[in-house]
Order: structure tokens, then sequence, then C-alpha cells
């Protein structure tokens, strides 16, 4: 299959792009967290298509994408009232939604599952396609499944040029993590991912938030989970990372006594200075923690390389989308945590 490049701003892209969408076709969207996979989220075969390109485990429910709040009422039912004013607040943005989904949604999309996740993403042609094909899109992160998402069209085209029909270049991602996930089905809402709207805003509107433990802990690949997806080891480049915490001084004093040929490093722009002879990979810079969300996952790509022997990553500290940097560094690290401080 030869696979169209299409620019976000040629004004047929949106129509071009809807159409193949309305034929059952794949198309890789983008959204301001993380590219999306995309297909008619109501069309079962299409929907197969998606989990055949990534290698994606049936069980694992995708997201439908929605051009406004108002599509929601479509496919979900019983709808709270904390959910219209997510919606009201967050959307569009880097929110899911979690709510009981009504007949229409096939079980192919929801992974067999009763609810179903929906988002409105914050990137105008996205929702345009979406408005112009008159359906949902039904959209995973488009990198191949276990591998780390994408953040850019050149992402997408690595993983699946020739193999799906159309890519929309709609420039690099600017949050560059995926969205925040919350469950509303049942009684307490539940955060099931961390993404660009941190914990705090949430908690400011819903008053309640429960973290789901698939984010702060690894969970084993037979547990039953909210989130389907969190059980599998996500993000992860093909050696091991280890995250190394404490203040920058003690993490480069722990990463040079254990640094041997064959290791790389991870850090912040500020601290490149300190990792001279290191091969170090900055990803952002830890004064403006949207550069490290922006810049996490084109750094994974790029340390996605069976050549190298360890990865030591330094990760930030804090709430908001520092949190989800946190949780996807986490992943990839398998947990793998060493305290400068008290190793030294
Ligand atoms: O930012 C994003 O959310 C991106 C862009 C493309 O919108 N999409 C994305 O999709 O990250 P994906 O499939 O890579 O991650 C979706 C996560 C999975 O962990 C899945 O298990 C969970 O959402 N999920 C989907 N439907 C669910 C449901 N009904 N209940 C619980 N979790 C659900
Ligand atoms: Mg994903």
């Amino acid at each position: 299959m030869k696979t169209l490049h299409l620019s976000a701003e040629v004004s047929e892209t949106a129509e071009i792009a809807a159409n193949l969408i309305k034929n059952g076709e794949l198309v890789a969207i983008p959204t301001e967290t993380v590219y999306g996979l995309g297909a008619n989220g109501l069309d079962e075969a299409a929907v197969a298509k998606i989990f055949e390109a990534k290698g994606r485990p049936q069980d694992n429910p995708l997201i439908l994408h929605i051009s406004c709040a108002e599509e929601m009422e479509k496919f979900c039912k019983d709808i709270p009232r904390a959910a219209y004013d997510l919606a009201e607040k967050f959307w569009p943005g880097p929110l899911t939604i979690v709510l009981p989904a009504r007949d229409i949604v096939p079980r192919r999309t929801t992974g067999g599952l009763s609810t179903v996740a929906v988002r409105c993403p914050d990137n105008a042609v996205t929702r345009e396609i979406i408005r112009l094909a008159g359906v949902p899109i039904a959209a995973p992160s488009a990198n191949i499944s276990g591998k780390p998402s994408t953040t850019t069209a050149q992402h997408v085209a690595h993983d699946h040029e020739g193999r799906i029909a159309a890519i929309v270049d709609g420039g690099p991602c600017r949050v560059g993590v995926e969205s925040t996930i919350v469950d509303l089905t049942e009684d307490r809402p539940r955060l099931l991912r961390p993404g660009g709207i941190g914990p705090e805003q949430l908690r400011e509107v819903l008053g309640d938030l429960v973290v789901d433990k698939a984010v702060t802990a690894q969970i084993d690949k037979d547990a039953v989970v909210k989130a389907p997806g969190m059980k599998y080891r996500h993000y992860a480049p093909a050696e091991p990372v280890v995250i190394v915490s404490g203040s920058r001084e003690r993490a480069a004093e722990y990463i040079h006594a254990h640094f041997v040929p064959g290791d790389r490093v991870l850090c912040f722009q500020e601290e490149l200075p300190l990792y001279g002879d290191c091969k170090p990979l900055a990803y952002g810079r830890e004064a403006d923690v949207n550069t490290l969300s922006a810049g996490l996952f084109a750094a994974l790509r790029e340390l996605d390389d069976p050549a190298i022997h360890k990865v030591y990553a330094r990760c930030p500290e804090g709430g908001g989308v520092a949190y989800a940097v946190q949780n996807r560094l986490k992943k990839a690290a398998a947990f793998h945590i060493v305290d400068a401080e008290a190793e030294l």
C-alpha cells in the first residue's frame, strides 16, 4: 500500500482524510498529545485493522475521539455531572473520560468492556476530519505496541510506512505525552493514567480523585486492572533504563561511578556539561517541564537501540505534566529507581 503524506496546512487534507476514514482505512492523525492511528470507531472491520497494524492485544480498548463535547451523548450513557464539568473545563484538550458505553459502540473498540473512553483533542485539523467523516475516530497512540509513542509524523512513518492509507502531518506534538485518563463509572473518580492535565487540576473540578495503583507501581501482566493498557510494559526502549534521583551533583557522581562504555545518559539540558564523556542525550529543560514532556518520546525512540547497554535517566520532580513524565519514565524503567543521595 502506498501511504499518502498529507499536510495539516493544506485545505483539502481534512476532506481526503475523512473520506479514507469513511472507507474503513487507517489514517494517522496529529493531536496535541501524540499521533494517533485512527479508524472509524463504529466500524468493527476498520477497528480490527488498528489492532493488526499495532500488534496490539485485543483486550486493550481504544479511545474514541470526538469533535465536540456534545458528541459524548451519542456514544456514552448515564453521564454524570462531573463529565460535563470536566469537558467544559478541559476540552478540547489532553483529557480522556471513561463512561458507560452505548450499544452503538462495538465491543471490538472497547476491548470487550461495557465502558468507553472518549476525548475531544485540541487539534483543529483532526477535529475537522472527525466532523467531516461523521463518525468518531478510534485512535490509540500510533506507535507499534511496546514502542515509545509517536510525537512526529516521521515517527509514524518509521513504524507504519506502506502499511496505512495516510499520515496527516501536523508537526511535532505540543504536549508530547498521552492524555490524562479519568474513569467516572464508579462511585469515586479514578485516575487511570496521568497526562497533560495534572491530578491537582482534576481535583479542583472533581473534589475527589482516587489514583489507580497501575499509575504508581508495576502491574502483573495477568492482573485484572481498570485500564488494560496499564499492565503492558509501555514506552520501553530495548535496553534497561534506571532512573537516578537526587541532586544534580549527587546523580552525576553516581552515574560516573557506574557508567561503562555502551551506556547512555538521558538528562536535562542544564545537565549536559556534567556528562561530557557519557554520550548524554537531553530531552528538554528542567526549568520548563513542557519541554521535557514534549521531548521525552523522541528521546526514548532514539535510545531504542539494542546496541545500547543501559540508560541512566534523570526525571523531573513535581505535579502537573511532570507527574505524567515521571509515570512514563518509571514505566520505561519498570520502576527501577536508585536514590543517588542514599547510594553515595
Ligand atoms: O493522548 C492520547 O490519549 C492518545 C491520542 C492519540 O489521543 N491516545 C492514546 O491511546 O494514548 P492508547 O490506546 O495508546 O491508550 C489508551 C489507554 C489504554 O491504556 C487503554 O487501556 C485505556 O486508554 N482505555 C481505553 N478505553 C478504556 C476503558 N473503557 N476503560 C479503561 N481504560 C481504557
Ligand atoms: Mg499507547
